[in-house]
């Protein structure tokens, strides 16, 4: 069995899986979300305390089947420094006590391979991740060789939720809460103008539209934000498809996904599955459970990576420049 860690951001968590099976053993996930939300974003050092806490907690539930880990897996890029120092010290730890090696696992595969737990990976596919930190479509053709073809310019799908959440003082995370505000909005009562429309470039940029919808928040009283939710939702959404749609006219899909937080979207899992019909692609989505950060994806990833032999000494140091995806 391997023994994953997760703590890149403001999620503790560990699984164990079955390297014969993939069967997932055991998974457990603290979140922050309470914690932070008062701040309406993540705040790293208050995460690293909270993860310093809570991911002893969910070892000592582990400890049943210390006697048959095999490897121990971690997330060691990319993420918060300071909290993915919690998981690599544990991870560490775990090495020298058990004398086991240590497979450092980069997140965004993590989210890749949480479309496969339990399951046969399903490859090549082209990828949509859009998460909290990233936004990136992703050709992979086997655990180690995926190119990122598209990426962000700026901020991404889910932190333009995130901002957007927080200019209208909702909470944190943002997504699920603009999504809720969104459904009892009406879109077509406010225009934002789609990111880089007009340009070529096949990439993502949500910095502009995250000041368009500021104008509108400050220009309207708060009976306004439903629509101005749903408005933005439809735009940063519109912004993907528009960009997808241009990149399948010279590589027309097959088989793609959508992971990373954000892919639990429901307009935005309907609109690609709409782009995707004429294509007759195949769509594979994670389960809703797995779309956002937990170890269970780690420990999926870290099957491959075991069966590479990808192991790690224990110099083994988060965001290590050797684990590229
Ligand atoms: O993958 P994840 O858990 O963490 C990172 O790796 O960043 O993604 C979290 C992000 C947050 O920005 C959150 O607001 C966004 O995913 N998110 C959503 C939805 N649910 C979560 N964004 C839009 N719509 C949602 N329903
Ligand atoms: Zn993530």
């Amino acid at each position: 069995m391997i023994l994953s860690i997760e703590s890149s951001c403001d999620d503790s968590s560990i699984a164990i899986t079955e390297i014969a099976t993939k069967k997932l053993i055991y998974h457990k996930k603290i979140s922050q979300e309470l914690e932070h939300s008062v701040y309406g974003g993540v705040v790293p050092e208050l995460a690293s305390r909270l993860h310093a806490e809570a991911l002893p907690r969910i070892l000592a539930e582990c400890e049943p089947w210390f006697e048959q880990l095999k490897a121990v897996a971690v997330t060691n890029e990319p993420g918060l420094g300071v909290t993915l120092i919690e998981g690599v010290t544990m991870a560490k730890a775990l090495s020298i006590s058990l004398n086991i090696p240590i497979l450092p696992i980069n997140h965004l595969k993590g989210h890749i391979y949480s479309l496969f737990i339990e399951k046969e990976a399903l490859l090549p596919i082209t990828v949509l991740l859009v998460s909290g930190g990233h936004t990136q479509l992703i050709e992979v053709k086997s655990y180690d060789h995926m190119e990122t073809v598209a990426t962000t310019m700026d901020d991404s799908y889910g932190e333009s939720f995130d901002k957007v959440a927080k200019m209208m003082s909702l909470g944190y995370p943002g997504g699920p809460l603009i999504e809720k505000l969104a459904s009892n909005g009406d879109a077509s009562r406010v225009t934002f103008t789609v990111p880089l429309w007009q340009s070529p470039l096949i990439a993502f940029s949500y910095s502009g539209l995250k000041n368009q919808v500021r104008l509108a928040i400050e220009a309207n009283e708060a009976s306004s934000y439903p629509d101005i939710a749903a408005a933005f939702q439809h735009t940063a959404t519109e912004h993907l498809i528009q960009k997808l749609k241009k990149y399948f006219k010279l590589h027309p899909p097959h088989r793609f996904a959508i992971v990373g937080g954000a892919s639990a979207n429901l307009y935005l899992r309907e609109r690609v599955s709409e782009l995707l019909r004429p294509h007759k692609a195949e769509m594979l989505l994670s389960e809703l459970k797995y779309c956002s950060d937990n170890a269970a994806m780690i420990g999926r990833a870290a099957l491959e990576a075991y069966r590479l032999g990808a192991q790690c000494d224990y110099h083994v140091i988060p965001i290590n420049p050797r684990c590229k995806l």
